[in-house]
């Protein structure tokens, strides 16, 4: 069992210590990475106390009294804050997959009933409890890849009871004190009309409006509310009415938004003043613009481009360069990405969206704490923020995305507890 009670540690001699800043020295706010070789960072009471290079941290007298992490060779980081998973769900969908490859269209395949309607029923059947316990193993590879905090959404019950039960999933796992990563809970009821409302998509949009979001806030089961707003799933109408209402209930908005085509989503995004848009493969100019003028963070999940072997990815060089906010995450979910793997969607964002490794791990670790609403405490290693670091076995941060496909994570920390370290 984790132990909760105050840490503190001195971690010293890393090759590199990272983290992220937003810089607001550019013509845009931009999120920029400072590089400590030599570092070392001061944990008391859980939160970070201080960082620096070593020998300007082994004179602090504090550093006398606490325990001692030596990280000769290693990059010490933030842990990774994945702020877009479909977290809990039941099966897996590899002959979709086979199809895909075969030249079936993910749009063809969920319009024969395929796609999340698969993955529906397979929730629908299985039981509360069983949905916990894979939930729960997939939360420990999260922490094995570095992740420290993660979002989970529901969208795979698309009744009340369903999504109630994948809400309750989430609620467990955020109390279970044996699992030590932090999860931000979304409620996506409007991830799919379920098969009984295919011809009533009206009555489901009710349905969701009038009795599914006002439960989820008045048993605060979650803090936001996120829409698949995609012209074969919910329109921008539908969208807009959807997240309004999750809004005077109390929720902040996120959105998937312009994945397979566009249509507004990015735009609603904007207007609703949403904490993140995600996705984002087939915005335009004008998106770009919109979002760069926002506090809207884009989230970009290049990890479900891939899988679905796409090509097109989101234009994060545009993006960043327009200064916007911009935010890296899995997508982790059985359908179009199923990695916890943070580095490896690093690589592709190095790879395929032309992102530095600097703007890379800003983006994965401030930029999905901003697009959770958790950069007061969480995401940079900034003093007086919880202590959740991730340490990767190479001596330069570049190696982590370069070496792609891999797991470097040699020790991980949450709030100040080791809670693993290949070391030993
Ligand atoms: O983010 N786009 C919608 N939702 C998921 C896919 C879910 C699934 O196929 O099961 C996504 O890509
Ligand atoms: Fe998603």
């Amino acid at each position: 069992m984790a132990d909760r009670s105050a840490q503190n540690l001195f971690i010293h001699n890393a090759a590199q210590v990272i983290t992220p800043a937003l810089s607001t020295s550019g013509p845009s706010p931009a999120l920029a990475l400072r590089v400590i070789e030599d570092g070392a960072v001061l944990i008391i009471d859980s939160k970070i106390a201080a960082l620096g290079p070593t020998r300007d941290l082994k004179s602090d007298p504090r550093v006398q009294h606490v325990p001692q992490l030596n990280c000769t060779d290693c990059v010490v980081a933030p842990g990774f804050v994945d702020s877009h998973t479909h977290l809990v769900f039941a099966g897996t969908r590899q002959l979709e997959y086979e199809k895909r490859i075969q030249g079936t269209s993910y749009e063809e395949i969920a319009a024969s009933g395929g796609g999340i309607q698969e993955t529906v029923r397979q929730v629908r059947r299985t039981s509360e409890d069983s949905l916990l316990e894979a939930a729960k193993q997939r939360c420990r590879e999260f922490l094995d890849h570095g992740t420290t905090t993660l979002e989970a959404k529901s969208g795979y019950g698309l009744d009340p009871d369903n999504e109630f039960k994948i809400l309750r999933v989430v609620r467990r796992l955020r109390e279970d004190s044996t699992l030590p990563v932090e999860i931000v809970s979304t409620f996506l009821g409007a991830h799919e009309i379920p098969e009984e409302f295919q011809k009533d998509r009206r009555g489901y949009v009710n349905l969701i409006c009038s009795q599914m979001i006002p439960k989820v806030a008045q048993e605060n089961l979650a803090e936001f509310c996120d829409v698949f707003c995609e012209r074969t799933v919910f329109n921008l109408g539908e969208s807009r009415q959807i997240l309004l209402t999750a809004r005077q209930h109390g929720l902040k908005l996120k959105l998937h938004a312009d994945q397979l085509t566009r249509n507004g989503g990015a735009q609603l995004a904007v207007e609703l003043n949403a904490i993140s848009a995600d996705h984002l493969e087939c915005i335009e100019d004008r998106d770009v613009e919109a979002l760069s003028h926002s506090n809207v963070v884009a989230t970009l999940l290049p990890g479900a481009t891939f899988h679905l072997g796409k090509g097109n990815y989101a234009p994060a060089r545009k993006l960043i360069d327009s200064g916007a906010r911009v935010a890296l995450a899995t997508d982790f979910n059985p359908g179009t990405s199923p990695t916890v793997n943070m580095q490896m969607v690093l690589s592709l964002a190095c790879s395929q969206l032309h992102m530095s490794p600097a703007e890379a791990f800003a983006a994965a670790t401030l930029g999905g704490a901003m697009a959770l609403n958790r950069h007061g405490d969480r995401g940079s290693l900034d003093p007086g923020k919880a202590a959740d670091l991730a340490i990767f076995d190479v001596p330069d941060y570049r190696l982590v995305p370069y070496h792609f496909g891999m797991n470097h994570v040699r020790a991980v920390i949450k709030d100040g507890q080791v809670l693993f370290d290949h070391w030993n």
